[in-house]
């Protein structure tokens, strides 16, 4: 694995960094406190090509590596964690899947407005009893020719209610199990597809997380992504991509709950001197700085091997794991060594260590990273 970066990775990083100070900082606080989306934000971050950034520049992306993406995720994250999810959520499961496994018409249709910004996408796979199980699908896609009939609910959809586009996994045939699941792509507005309420979310409040309804919902033929009951492996395949995003995301939210502690450790006394001189605290900035690190090889690993076109179905779910975990243990951490202040908003970390517990569960539970790495290691 090569650590040094290069001017271009280094300018990319540079300017997610400027962008997240200049443009996500100011109000992040208050997007938090009353669950606000961060349209203008995310509309500028189009703009600049972070959301569709590894995309072939011939659909409107930004045709950047994946290095890349998660050194801009991390900088994003370290801001504004519900803004870098909409990002990762973009990137990772929305245009990959499409630019991976999309017909040239839907490429055309809906890549081209998701890689260049213009558009927001969702991906839609858990349902109220499908979370972890995802192969118990109880949406239903029923084939009427030349179009399928959409029914189910969706539920803790990303991007719920500003996407645009959505990707939805439902289940054509039972019978077949995971094999007779198929994924869709679905606009918003159309007949019988109904937004559901929005979730009052511990953290990413500043993400839309809604429930989503499909009753009798139209679906032309044309809109199936890959072959009939493709659609399993291509949800399995987008997240382990995604789960590097992820894993940024969280790297991210680490670095900058670590960051605001080892200031903080710099300047506040008590017992005649800076924190910092106190080894209990400088400890625990040592025990961050270092998981920081390993997460971030952990991360880089992965992404460097998706660059290379190699199976990162286990080092995506060890950085997953790995990475998330170390922004639940950091960010507590953090609020500890803040003190009093770490426990209001003005300091940030509070907020940091609401969003970190939501990457031990979505696109895929911690418990579910082992199940996914046990699996892979004893496969060989
Ligand atoms: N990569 C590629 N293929 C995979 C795979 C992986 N990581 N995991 C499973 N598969 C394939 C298997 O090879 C198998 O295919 P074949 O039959 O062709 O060989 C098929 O999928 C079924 O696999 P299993 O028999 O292993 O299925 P399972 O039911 O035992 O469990 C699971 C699979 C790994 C537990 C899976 O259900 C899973 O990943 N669950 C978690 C779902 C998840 O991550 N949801 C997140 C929702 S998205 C989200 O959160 C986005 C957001 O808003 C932020």
């Amino acid at each position: 694995m090569n650590f040094q970066l290069t001017e271009e990775q280094l300018m990319i990083q540079q300017a997610a960094r400027d962008f997240a100070q200049t443009e996500l900082l100011p109000g992040v606080i208050e997007r938090d406190e009353h669950n606000i989306f961060p349209t203008e934000q995310i509309k500028k971050m189009g703009e600049l090509g972070f959301l569709g950034m590894m995309v072939d520049p011939k659909y409107g992306g930004a045709g950047l590596d994946s290095i890349s993406y998660v050194l801009a995720m991390e900088e994003i994250a370290k801001v504004d964690a519900s803004s870098a999810v909409v990002m990762s959520v973009q990137n990772s499961l929305v245009c990959a899947g499409l630019e991976k496994y999309a017909t040239e018409e839907q490429k055309q249709k809906y890549l081209v407005p998701l890689a260049s910004g213009q558009s927001i996408g969702a991906f839609c796979l858990s349902e109220p009893e499908a979370g972890s199980d995802a192969t118990s699908q109880k949406t239903t896609a029923v084939d009427m020719g030349d179009y399928y009939l959409l029914n189910g609910t969706k539920n803790w959809i990303t991007n719920g209610s500003t996407a645009d586009y959505f990707i939805v996994i439902a289940q054509t045939d039972i019978e077949k199990k995971h094999k007779g699941i198929n994924a869709f792509i679905v606009e918003k507005g159309w007949d019988g597809f109904v937004l559901g309420a929005k979730e009052q979310k511990m953290g990413m409040r500043g993400s839309d997380t809604h429930s989503l309804m499909f009753t009798d919902v139209k679906v032309p033929k044309e809109n199936r992504i890959g072959d009939d009951g493709f659609g399993f492996t291509f949800a399995m395949s987008i997240l382990n991509g995604g789960r590097i995003g992820i894993a940024s995301q969280a790297l991210g939210i680490a670095q900058g709950a670590y960051e605001l502690s080892l200031k903080y450790a710099k300047e506040r006394k008590a017992f005649g001197t800076e924190i910092i001189n106190h080894q209990a605290i400088a400890f625990k900035l040592a025990d961050m700085a270092t998981n920081i690190s390993a997460a971030r090889m952990l991360v880089h690993k992965a992404a460097s091997e998706k660059d290379l076109g190699q199976d990162i179905s286990i080092s995506g779910a060890m950085a997953k794991l790995f990475a998330s975990q170390t922004a639940m243990d950091v960010t507590t951490e953090a609020v500890q060594i803040h003190g009093g202040n770490g426990y209001v908003r003005e300091y940030h970390v509070e907020r940091m260590m609401r969003d970190a517990k939501i990457t031990q569960i979505y696109e895929g539970t911690s418990e579910i990273q082992k199940i996914v790495i046990s699996r892979g290691i004893a496969k060989g």
